[in-house]
Formats: structure tokens, C-alpha cells, sequence
């Protein structure tokens, strides 16, 4: 039997990839989701480095995954410098982790992003509106914005002077696999993309 069945449904490899992709999708749109908050990683000159971020747009078709982030934090100027990329999830309930790699599209100033800033919550914006970006030293705990903004929301025009330092990142995705966890045995499968958006699969033991 080439297939796995997980609560009474057969998933072959072709299945178990689409139904990855549905749950991401899934995640970016529930914010609820365990999915929604993945852990992303990059390389920098000390290292690995992680940091957990909100899944915000996903493209099933081209099998892209998005974050936002501001220019000023330390991935920004690390991704420009080796834009490769490494992301984890892990959703509890299902006992299931996706880890997906591929390349970061840093986007800031294009009509991506600008869709991406339109897209946000004027709530949202309030990050982007320090005067000193995230990772600036503070002689005391602070969030780095004015005590207007820490108190309250900015106004939609007060929100825009955080658009120069939002960002959106696409990455394309070239590796996925998939973990689930089981007490009849755990399952894994990894898929590899090629250019034309089709996919190579196999099962691997655990
Ligand atoms: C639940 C959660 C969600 C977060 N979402 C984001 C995000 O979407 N984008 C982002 O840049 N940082 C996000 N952060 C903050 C990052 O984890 C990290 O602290 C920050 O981006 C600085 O990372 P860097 O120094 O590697 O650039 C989030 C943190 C938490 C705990």
C-alpha cells in the first residue's frame, strides 16, 4: 500500500503535498491557527538564526510563502546577503511539522508590497512607526514608539510614515516535508519542486 491513512482517508504522496499546502494556506488565513505562526530561518555571518513570524500570504500555485518584517531588523540586511531560506511548523492537535526551504524575494518598494502595506491593519502598522529600528539598543525597556502610539492606534494618515520601513518576503519554495507523528508508527514524506512548478516525492522512514 503506497498511501498513509490518517483518520480513516488513504493520502498517497500526491495527496499528503496538496493537503500541506491547504493546511498552510489555511494558516495564513486563521489567526488561530498554530500554523499561522511559524519559525523562520536564515544564515548570517555568526550563524543560523530563527525567529518566529506571522505566515501572511500564501500562493499555492506558485508555492510561494510570505512574512512581513521591517527593513531596519537584522534579517533584512542578512537576506540581501544570502537569501536562503528554512521554515518550520508545527501544528499540536494533528502531530504534523512541515519544514519547507527555498530562496527569499526581498520586496519594499513595489507594487507587491504596497498591495501587502494596503492589506494591513492600521492596528498592524503601529510596529512600523519607531522612529529607530528593532534590534537598536535602549538604555531602558521600551517598545520604540512615541507614548501617543504605545497608548493608542494611529490614524490611517499617521499610520503611513510606517509604509518606508515595511516590508514584505516572498520565498520560493524548492523543498517540503512532511512529519507526522502517530503511535501506529510515524510517517514522513519529502517533495522537491523544479522550476515548472512540478514536484519530485518520496517516503522516508522517520
Ligand atoms: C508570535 C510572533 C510573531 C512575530 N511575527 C513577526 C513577523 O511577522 N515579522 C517579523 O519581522 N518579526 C516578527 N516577530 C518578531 C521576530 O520573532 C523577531 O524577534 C524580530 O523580527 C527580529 O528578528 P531579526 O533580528 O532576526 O530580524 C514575531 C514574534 C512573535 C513572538
Amino acid at each position: 500500500m503506497n498511501s498513509v491513512k490518517i483518520d480513516g482517508i488513504a493520502y498517497d504522496l500526491p495527496a499528503i503535498e496538496k493537503d500541506c499546502w491547504v493546511r498552510i494556506l489555511n494558516g495564513s488565513l486563521q489567526y488561530k491557527n498554530p500554523l499561522h505562526n511559524p519559525v523562520v530561518a536564515n544564515v548570517n555571518e555568526h550563524g543560523v538564526n530563527l525567529r518566529t513570524v506571522v505566515l501572511r500570504k500564501v500562493d499555492i500555485e506558485k508555492r510561494q510563502v510570505c512574512f512581513h518584517t521591517d527593513i531596519r531588523s537584522g534579517k533584512w540586511e542578512e537576506l540581501k546577503n544570502n537569501n536562503k531560506v528554512s521554515w518550520l511548523f508545527y501544528h499540536p492537535s494533528s502531530m504534523l511539522q512541515i519544514r519547507m526551504s527555498g530562496t527569499a524575494t526581498l520586496h519594499q518598494d513595489d507594487l507587491f508590497a504596497d498591495e501587502a502595506w494596503a492589506n494591513t491593519r492600521i492596528s498592524g502598522r503601529k510596529i512600523y512607526l519607531g522612529d529607530e529600528g528593532p534590534s537598536s539598543l535602549s538604555a531602558f525597556p521600551a517598545s520604540g514608539l512615541s507614548p501617543k502610539f504605545d497608548r493608542e492606534d494611529p490614524t490611517p494618515e499617521e499610520s503611513e510614515a510606517g509604509r518606508k520601513n515595511f516590508a514584505i518576503i516572498s520565498t520560493q519554495i524548492h523543498w517540503m516535508e512532511w512529519l507526522w507523528l502517530n503511535s501506529g508508527g510515524h510517517r514522513r514524506a519529502t517533495f522537491q519542486y523544479t522550476a515548472d512548478g512540478k514536484f519530485s516525492a518520496n517516503w522516508l522512514l522517520p
